[in-house]
């Protein structure tokens, strides 16, 4: 077994394999395959390390600063290009020098290029300020948090990380980091990296300095931030909760597993690479479930639902740790590579920690998404690698996450559970801090575990999986008996009886969401107000439950879920929440239209930019 470890990574030593299905290797200009979401031409110039010293200034939603890039490069290199999207440069030097630099076109969602002269040195320094309307970045009002304190966080997946570092945004390109973040006495910062200074250090009247450092490489889109009233708790010797204060003790409640979490993966897996594993639980404005940063996990408050039933978002993220974060896609196309894969280690770890009934159950529910994207998704959405044009941000998540995880247990179900547990073990080792195309796994794959053997070649159906819509024949449906009872209690509600005779106090989160989700899509009103006021479905606070709900009730048209409706649109910002709701508002005729439109107007600006974009296309003017 090869295993390269980080210090042979860090120096410059050639790609030990020519074998072309071998990318990125620890060479560091190992050719990468060309990514059409960044203006970078890292076959030609390559940014190693990015020194970040920078000022959040909350008054003007900015940061300004510096950046000092550290590159390798050709000998014959005369510039290097990097991306930029709406930064301000205002100077940029190459040892003493001034360097002399352009800011190309601006391309639709990628921002501009941004090429600097390089002669001879091989550091640059750039003197710049991030743009108020950054799309990384959401500055929240006092109003906005629990602490009523100001908080700013970043987002840098796909390639929003742009907005507010001038580097090569492309996840192939790995990159070391260190920072010095000057923020008000009152906050405190916390990075995907490692905290030097716990306390910060003083800066000046009324501001204090943190610094970082992340000795491993990393793509891009995983430098993150978080600036805010912040404290911590731990939750075991490498595991603990950052989160305003107030937020804090529920966090550490709902995250008492994170620690058997990580037993469970690096024994599975091989050895956790980053250090501590901590996470960060954000204001309700977080646009995502949660966010992989390395060493701090960034997570939506929504999954705090106090009886910890939604804690597989932090399994997930963990799981990143290897894939996403260790072996990274090397293009956006390939994103099945960390979320295929890290949907499928979540479901591992749930098995180990919570039974296999468990997680069939969410492989069930996982299922049914899949099925209803093979017929709301054109058939190129339905691939795991993408071909033809694809905009980074869009992400049909039941095809990259769900089938994604459905075909590798369809390969655990052919080759066996240890077979395949061993090859993942070495694949995270063989290519530790490398990018990954699904042609070199598919190589890497035939080479240690199909070996030649054409009828196991076969009964994979790997092009098919990888390259192909649709779910290709050798998939077995899961099977969760955790299940088997719940259309006989739909039945009965749609047939007339009381709500109540459904065991929903003995079930748990993925029955109740079963039972809501089977629901006929059309319902009579009192049909709703009798299963509303069953579950008390309006203000429950197990939030997927509460979102299944509120599905069923703007599909409806159930006017007096309306203020419920509101409520949960303006107190959290989650897209996978918000964007349906909205999207099913406006089906609704005048009623949803009206109420989409006018609650829109008031809290837009609460959202995330990322969220803000998604929704603006779907609540059109009238
Ligand atoms: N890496 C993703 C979040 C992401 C995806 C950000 C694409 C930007 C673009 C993260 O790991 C994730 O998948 N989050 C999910 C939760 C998970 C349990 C499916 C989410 O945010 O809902
Ligand atoms: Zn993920």
């Amino acid at each position: 077994m090869l295993r390269r470890t980080l210090l042979l990574s860090a120096i410059a030593i050639p790609a030990l394999s020519a074998c072309a299905s071998t990318v990125g290797a620890a060479d560091p200009m190992a050719p990468l395959p060309h990514d059409t979401s960044s203006h970078a031409r890292p076959d030609e110039a390559r940014v190693r390390h990015v020194s970040l010293d920078l000022t959040a200034d909350f008054d003007r939603k900015v940061f300004h600063g510096k950046a000092t890039l550290d590159i390798v490069a050709r000998n014959d290199a005369r510039e290097i290009v990097l991306d930029s999207d709406g930064l301000v440069i205002r100077a940029v030097r190459a040892g003493t020098r001034e360097a002399a630099y352009t800011i190309g076109e601006v391309s639709a969602g990628k921002g501009a290029p941004l090429t600097i002269q390089l002669n001879g040195p091989r550091q640059i320094e750039i003197e710049y300020e991030s743009a108020p309307n950054a799309s990384a970045l959401q500055w929240l009002e006092p109003a906005q948090t629990a602490s009523n304190k100001r908080f700013l966080f970043s987002q840098g997946q796909s390639i929003h990380n742009r907005t507010w570092i001038p580097t090569q945004d492309s996840p192939g390109i790995r990159q070391t980091y260190d920072a010095r973040i000057v923020v008000p006495a009152d906050l405190k910062a916390v990075m995907s990296a490692e905290m030097l200074t716990p306390d910060g250090e003083p800066a000046g009247e009324g501001q204090r300095a943190f610094r970082f450092r992340m000795p491993q490489p990393i793509p891009p889109y995983l430098i993150a931030i978080g600036i805010g009233d912040l404290a911590f708790r731990a939750v075991g010797p490498r595991t603990g909760v950052y989160a305003e204060p107030s937020v804090v003790e529920r966090g550490a409640y709902e995250c008492a597993d994170m620690e058997r979490m990580m037993d469970v993966a690096e024994a599975l897996y091989g050895p956790y690479r980053w250090g501590r594993y901590d996470v960060l639980i954000l204001p309700p404005s977080f646009p995502y479930g949660g966010m992989e940063n390395p060493r701090l996990t960034f997570l939506t408050p929504t999954f705090l639902a106090g009886d910890r039933s939604l804690v597989s978002l932090v399994a997930h993220e963990l799981a990143h740790s290897w894939s996403g974060n260790l072996v990274t896609n090397a293009v956006w196309a390939d994103s099945w590579l960390n979320e295929g894969f890290t949907s499928y280690i979540e479901g591992r770890i749930g098995e180990a920690l919570f039974g296999a009934e468990h997680a069939r159950m969410a492989e069930a529910l996982a299922w049914t998404d899949i099925q209803a994207a093979l017929t709301t998704v054109t058939p190129d959405g339905q691939r795991l690698h993408w071909v033809g044009e694809v905009d980074a941000n869009e992400n049909s998540s039941a095809i990259t996450y769900d089938k994604g995880a459905t075909f590798l247990r369809t390969v655990e179900r052919i080759v066996g559970r240890d077979r395949l547990d061993s090859y993942l073990r070495s694949y995270f080792d063989r290519y530790a801090f490398q990018p990954m195309t699904t042609q070199a796994f598919l190589a890497d794959f035939r080479q240690h575990v199909v070996r030649g053997d054409a009828a196991l070649e076969a009964r994979l159906m790997l092009d098919q999986w990888a390259y192909e819509p649709g779910i290709p024949s050798n998939a077995v449906a899961p099977v969760a008996s955790g299940f088997d009872e719940i259309p006989n209690y739909v039945a009965a509600f749609v047939a007339g009886g009381p709500a109540a005779a459904a065991p929903w106090e003995h079930w748990n989160t993925m029955q109740r969401q079963r039972y809501l989700q089977t629901m006929p899509r059309q319902l009579p009103a009192e049909r709703l107000r009798e299963l509303e006021r069953a579950f008390a479905l309006d203000t429950i606070g197990n939030m997927e439950v509460r979102f299944d709900w509120l599905m069923i009730a703007v599909r409806n048209g159930y006017q007096p879920s309306g203020p419920a409706v509101e409520r949960f649109l303006s107190e959290q910002g989650r897209g996978k929440f918000v964007r349906p709701i909205y999207r099913a508002l406006m089906d609704e005729g005048a009623w949803g239209q009206n109420l989409a439109r006018t609650l829109y107007r008031n809290v837009r600006g609460r959202y995330h930019p990322i969220v803000q974009a998604g929704v603006d296309r779907i609540v059109t003017p009238a």
